[in-house]
């Protein structure tokens, strides 16, 4: 597979529906916007979120900024209509063939969208849509995030297929200068969590992460039992971002 190329497509219409209650927007969430909205200078400008979702990034920013959202997937683009004010623009594209005239924003903004993207053609797309004194941001996860994640031991497979499929930050930063990006510039940042074990199963039952897309039936189900086996009464994990922030 060659690197930024995703090898099979996951199926976000398929968990649109629950896709909120799943991965809820919560204080981690926010904290986290609040950081990238500073460090990335989100505040009053022309923004494009790509693969936009249901629409919180935009929900949250359209008060301050003028804001569009693209995403493949009609289903959670459904949901994002349902949730965004009015002077949200929201359209079905691809990163990789965005419909808009060139110079027309002043951030683009993705955020857990880019391991699902072909990078090479997407990334110089997006400069192409920024104004002068633009800017790209990237929010994901870092690599350190895959080593121990709390699925990894019913899913043995996960840290490899995530590892295949997110950029390591020496990647990111080489992928947005090979893209034409001028200055790179890249931020980590730690958070934790705590998730009770009828959340655990519900997330797995759900299959709340494209991650779950990769995987054969059988591994799913064999990986499902044990959790239900073995998942402990509270769960606690490390979360690890991975922001970069690209001058156009
Ligand atoms: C993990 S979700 C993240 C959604 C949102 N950014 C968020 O943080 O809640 C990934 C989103 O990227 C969208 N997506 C996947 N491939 C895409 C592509 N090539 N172009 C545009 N959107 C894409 C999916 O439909 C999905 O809504």
């Amino acid at each position: 597979m060659a690197p930024g190329k995703p090898e099979a497509s996951a199926d976000f219409d398929a968990r649109a529906a629950t896709y909120d209650d799943l991965r809820p927007q919560d204080d981690n969430w926010w904290e986290l916007f609040d950081l990238v909205s500073r460090e990335a200078d989100l505040g009053g400008q022309r923004v494009l979120d790509i693969g936009c979702g249901t629409g919180r990034l935009v929900a949250a920013l359209a008060p301050k900024s003028s804001v569009w959202g693209i995403d493949a997937s009609a289903e959670m683009l459904a949901v994002a209509r349902n949730r965004v004010p009015g002077n949200v623009k929201l359209k079905l594209a691809r990163a990789e063939d965005p419909p808009f005239k060139d110079s027309w924003f002043d951030r683009v903004v993705y955020w857990l969208v880019i391991h699902l993207l072909d990078r090479k053609v997407a990334f110089p797309a997006a400069r192409r849509l920024l104004a002068p004194g633009g800017r790209a941001c990237v929010v994901t996860f870092d690599s350190e995030y895959f080593s121990d994640f709390w699925l990894n031991r019913c899913f043995p497979r996960f840290e490899a297929i995530d590892r295949a499929r997110f950029p390591t930050a020496a990647e990111l930063d080489r992928e947005l200068r090979e893209a034409g990006f001028s200055e790179v510039r890249l931020l980590k940042h730690h958070q934790n969590d705590r998730i009770d074990r009828e959340t655990a199963l519900a997330k797995i039952a759900g299959r709340h992460i494209s991650t779950f897309d990769l995987l054969e039936e059988s591994e799913y189900e064999q990986g499902r039992r044990l959790a239900e086996r073995t998942l402990p009464a509270a769960i606690e994990y490390d979360i690890d971002w991975l922001i970069a922030i690209a001058e156009r």
